[in-house]
């Protein structure tokens, strides 16, 4: 038996550690290993190579992916499914593992659908897939914030200034939430509850009547107002029919040096978020993850995600995980709300 390996979507610190995993447990098992290059588009285009334990070695601890990935979506492309089922047909892949995000496994839910034999593994620093407690690469990112929120918590003590930070989270307010928590953020603003600027303006104000002059603000790129009175920039959308974001940081900053006389500075962190090494825990869990879609495979249980669930890791049916995105905890926004007051 031949398995196919693609990373989608965003990458993720830890992507190279789960193709390790992956490849390391077919080896073992005697079966073959094909990487396919840049998402679905190689899948597309039979942009596939042979993995060797040679072509795994010393990829652990680098961040990206050695396969290349893209946000293209076959199911937008005229008989995309069907040119994917035939490329691997034609280089004698027998399944796949899918590593990516909820547009990823999307694709791979309908391949599951159209009866070619898949398996996921749950990628994005943005947290948002379901039925999984942690996605590769979450916890890197999270580290990747808070090291900034410490060294901006300096400078802005020191200036008296408010400082926005905006990170990434485009439907979901994970990365906002656990870096708000861990880094003292003052203010955290989420998708999952759009925010009152006024009210955010006063608790700044009375940070200030209370002899501290200095506030950080966490928003993630998603927040929206209530009122609607400061939009986020239309700008182009990918594949899968998504906007890309950025810019509520700036909408925010300038509202809040008004109402709050402050001198104010906006921070995008963006893709330094998805960049670099992965920590020891997202090392850990892709480890753990592409071990266990090649034991799936081994037992002949297709269309699954691998998932977290506490200690153990299981098995869930893709098509429950990507049915609908998995926004923050409210018990978890509830712990970072004890600090805003
Ligand atoms: O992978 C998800 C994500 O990290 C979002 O938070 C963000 O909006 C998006 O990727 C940015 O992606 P791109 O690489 O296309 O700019």
């Amino acid at each position: 038996m031949r398995i196919g390996i693609l990373t989608g979507g965003g990458d993720a610190p830890g992507l190279n550690a789960a193709i390790r995993g992956v490849a390391r447990r077919a080896f073992q098992l005697g079966l073959g290993v094909s990487g396919v290059k840049n998402g679905w588009a190689g899948a597309l285009e039979g942009d596939i190579e042979e993995l060797t334990p040679e072509s795994v070695r010393g990829i652990l601890p680098l961040g990206g992916t050695i396969l290349g990935t893209s946000r293209t979506n076959p199911m937008k492309e005229t008989d995309g499914l069907e040119r994917v089922v035939k490329t691997m047909g034609r280089h004698g892949i027998d399944g796949l593992a899918a590593i990516g995000g909820d547009d990823t496994l999307s694709v791979a839910v309908a391949l599951d659908k159209a009866g070619f034999r898949v398996v996921g593994v749950p990628k994005t620093i943005d947290n948002d897939l379901a039925s999984t407690e942690f996605c590769i690469g979450f916890d890197t990112a999270v580290q990747v914030v808070v090291e900034a929120l410490d060294r901006l918590h300096t400078t802005a003590s020191a200036h008296h200034r408010v400082m926005v930070v905006e990170v990434m989270g485009r439907h979901a307010g994970w990365i906002a939430t656990y870096c708000g928590i861990a880094g003292g953020a003052h203010v955290i603003l989420v998708p999952e509850r759009p925010f009152d600027i006024d009210r955010v303006a006063r608790h700044i104000r009375n940070r200030t009547a209370k002899g501290r002059f200095f506030s950080i603000v966490v928003v993630a790129e998603g927040a929206t107002p209530i009122e609607g009175t400061l939009v986020a920039r239309e700008g182009e959308t990918d594949a899968f029919g998504h906007a890309r974001l950025g810019g509520i940081g700036n909408l925010i900053a300038q509202e809040l040096e008004k109402r709050t006389g402050h001198e104010t500075r906006v921070t995008t962190l963006g893709h330094v978020q998805r960049g670099g090494t992965p920590t020891a825990f997202d090392r850990v869990l892709a480890t753990r993850y592409g071990v266990a879609a090649i034991d799936s495979v081994h037992r002949g249980e297709f269309g699954v995600m691998v998932a977290l669930h506490g200690p153990k890791i299981v098995t869930v049916p893709i098509a429950e995980a990507t049915a609908e995105l998995k926004t923050v905890d409210p018990n978890i926004y509830e712990v970072a709300e004890v600090f805003f007051g």
